[in-house]
């Protein structure tokens, strides 16, 4: 499973670049998938497992860190530093509007519905360059839309017919800790029924899948396979196939953001096409 751990340099953040690779810990596994994010001071650090305080303080991470950052303090995000941040983010809208939250508070007007993975380094509205307003968000392991999953399907329904969104997508990682278990051949306990629909994917293009060799690139394949049938899953629905009838809305899109760049890839599903095919068999209008 990925974790990711965000920490703050108070000083000389500028020695660092999203090029630099940092040494987590002396375990040769969770160095493999590092990955720096650098944004207003803040570096966000991505391993293979949870670190915490102390681990900066006790393995080698901190003396690659002091040798790129000099004499700088490293500190993991605190619980009462959340509520800073709040506070600052709330001060900083309204120096640009005074009356930001009045506006707000009346209404929502989403053009967008975004699915999402759960995992934290993939912020839907961060990555989108998204207002407070602007996205209507659900996110679960994998990002995954199953038809007898209430809760994806009351936001689909909620989104197209009440909020009208125009475009619903479905947005999935490279290096997806959801996917990568479904390719795990082991009882993951409570989560058997919902990787399940990952294996189900897999199984849909397995011949694509086994033809290629190497095991990262089956794993990146499975991740955009797995956002294509999702999408094609939302596409299934009443809901949607209705409102387009009748609106030419909401068109259904496929994203894949590259973790280690963290640019989002569009997977250019054609959305006329696809309605077309399924409903051979899934035509509920
Ligand atoms: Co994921």
């Amino acid at each position: 499973r990925l974790h990711s751990t965000q920490a703050t340099f108070t000083t000389h953040i500028s020695q660092l670049t999203s090029h630099d690779s940092l040494l987590t810990t002396d375990n040769s596994r969770l160095t493999t998938h590092k990955t720096l994010t650098i944004h207003n001071s803040q570096l966000t650090i991505h391993t293979s497992a949870p670190l915490s305080t102390s681990n900066f303080h006790n393995s080698r991470l901190t003396s690659h860190v002091s040798r790129f950052t000099h004499n700088s303090q490293l500190t993991m995000i605190t619980y009462e530093k959340i509520f800073e941040n709040n506070a600052a983010w709330v001060a900083e809208k309204q120096a640009t509007d005074v009356n930001f939250f009045e506006k707000l508070a009346k209404e929502q007007n989403p053009d967008y519905l975004y699915i999402g993975c759960s995992d934290s380094r993939v912020t839907a509205e961060d990555m989108m360059g998204a207002a407070p307003g602007e996205v209507f968000v659900h996110r679960n392991i994998g990002n995954l839309v199953v038809s007898i999953d209430l809760n994806v399907m009351s936001v689909i329904n909620y989104a197209v017919k009440v909020l009208e969104v125009k475009h619903i997508i479905v947005c999935g990682h490279y290096n997806c800790g959801g996917v990568k278990a479904a390719l795990t051949q082991q009882d993951m306990g409570i989560l058997n029924p919902w990787l399940r629909n990952i294996r189900d994917v897999f199984r849909l293009h397995k011949e694509e899948l086994h033809a290629i060799q190497d095991p990262k690139k089956q794993f990146d394949r499975l991740v955009e396979l797995n956002v294509r049938e999702q999408a094609i899953n939302v596409i299934k629905t009443a809901a949607v196939q209705q409102q387009f009838i009748h609106t030419g809305y909401p068109i259904v899109h496929g994203w894949v953001m590259d973790i280690k760049s963290g640019r989002l890839i569009d997977l250019q599903i054609d959305f006329e096409k696809e309605l077309k095919g399924i409903q051979e068999i899934y035509r509920l209008v």
